[in-house]
């Protein structure tokens, strides 16, 4: 390769590039979105809340430290998944759920404006369609969540469920209505339901409809999700965990979601690592057969 007045020019152009073409893809950013199981985990005001005892925490006299405890609760409290068995006879039990019905792609629907102002909200099927109009159609096979910015409540039983008592008549907190339950089942084919409150039928409800609505279908729900404010409205992966309880009708779900790596930063840095390619290759051929 003979030296000409391009080298000092080539030079500089590898020397400035260099670092980017070794720059790995950022990592990809995970959001937790469960709560933790301790003392102050928000149960149904009728079920056994969660209990830890401890049986050993400390060095043994062998001079070994050993911790073990014993953990009981109900399968309805906490982030927690509801199996279609719950309010329909003959569906999925926890452990009959398929894995693929419990990780992919999800939306998030914002409903926090409308259950700020009435926290007996319940979502319709105009809320739906009007999210559709400036999101698109919600995509098939799709795990939906709707988000009321209950979260920021949590673990405040008053304000979280409307009240601190064992009286079921007194919770109010905003839900699906039965109407919104049927639109969906009707009218498009999603495979998982989220609410970020207590339960996907509003507080006040007595007959429960959206949980018979949507588990008549086999759509199982998760409740208590947590931390939905740091998901954006669509572009990320959700993976829900439950426990494997064979027979039971929902059971603790550890819940988290993977944005999708589609930010800008991301794909400018591989648009600009491609162009660098070509163009470090060029220059190269051309000085090679100069
Ligand atoms: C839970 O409550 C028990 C009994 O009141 C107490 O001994 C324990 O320290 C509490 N645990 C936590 C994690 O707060
Ligand atoms: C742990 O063990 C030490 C020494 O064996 C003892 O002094 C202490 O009280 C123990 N702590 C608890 C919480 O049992
Ligand atoms: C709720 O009921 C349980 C038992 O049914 C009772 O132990 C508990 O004290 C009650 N709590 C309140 C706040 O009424
Ligand atoms: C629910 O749907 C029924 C039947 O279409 C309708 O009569 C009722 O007004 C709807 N309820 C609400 C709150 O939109
Ligand atoms: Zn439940």
């Amino acid at each position: 390769m003979k030296v000409t007045m391009w080298t000092p020019v080539f030079c500089l152009f590898v020397w400035f590039w260099l670092p980017l073409l070794g720059k790995a893809a950022p990592k990809p950013e995970w959001i937790e979105l469960s709560y933790q199981f301790n003392n102050g985990t928000i149960y149904w005001p009728t079920s056994l809340a969660f209990k830890h005892i401890r049986l050993s925490e400390n060095f043994t006299g062998a001079g070994f430290y050993y911790s073990a405890y014993d953990i009981s609760a109900a399968e309805h409290g906490g982030t927690h998944i509801d199996s279609p068995r719950h309010f329909a006879a003959n569906k999925w039990t926890t452990d009959q759920i398929p894995l693929d019905r419990l990780i992919g792609p999800a939306i998030k629907i914002d409903m926090s404006s409308k259950a700020a102002q009435n926290r007996d909200y319940q979502v319709l099927p105009s809320d739906l369609e009007a999210w559709e109009e400036k999101n698109g159609k919600i995509p098939d096979d799709i795990i939906l969540l709707l988000f009321f910015d209950w979260g920021k409540r949590w673990p405040d039983k008053l304000t979280y469920l409307g009240t601190d008592t064992n009286d079921t008549s007194l919770l109010h907190f905003p839900g699906i209505h039965p109407n919104a339950s049927r639109w969906l089942v009707k009218n498009r084919k999603i495979k998982l339901i989220g609410v970020d409150t207590a339960s996907i039928d509003y507080g006040q409800s007595t007959l429960y409809e959206s949980h018979q609505i949507l588990y008549e279908r086999n759509i199982p729900g998760l409740e208590n999700v947590a931390h939905m404010d740091k998901l954006p409205i669509k572009g990320f992966t959700l993976y829900a965990a439950p426990m494997f309880i064979t027979g039971g009708s929902g059971g603790p779900c550890r819940i988290f979601a993977r944005l999708d790596k589609e930010d800008c930063t991301v794909n400018a840095a591989i648009r600009l690592r491609s162009v660098n390619i070509f163009l470090v290759t060029t220059v190269f051929m051309f000085l090679i057969f100069l």
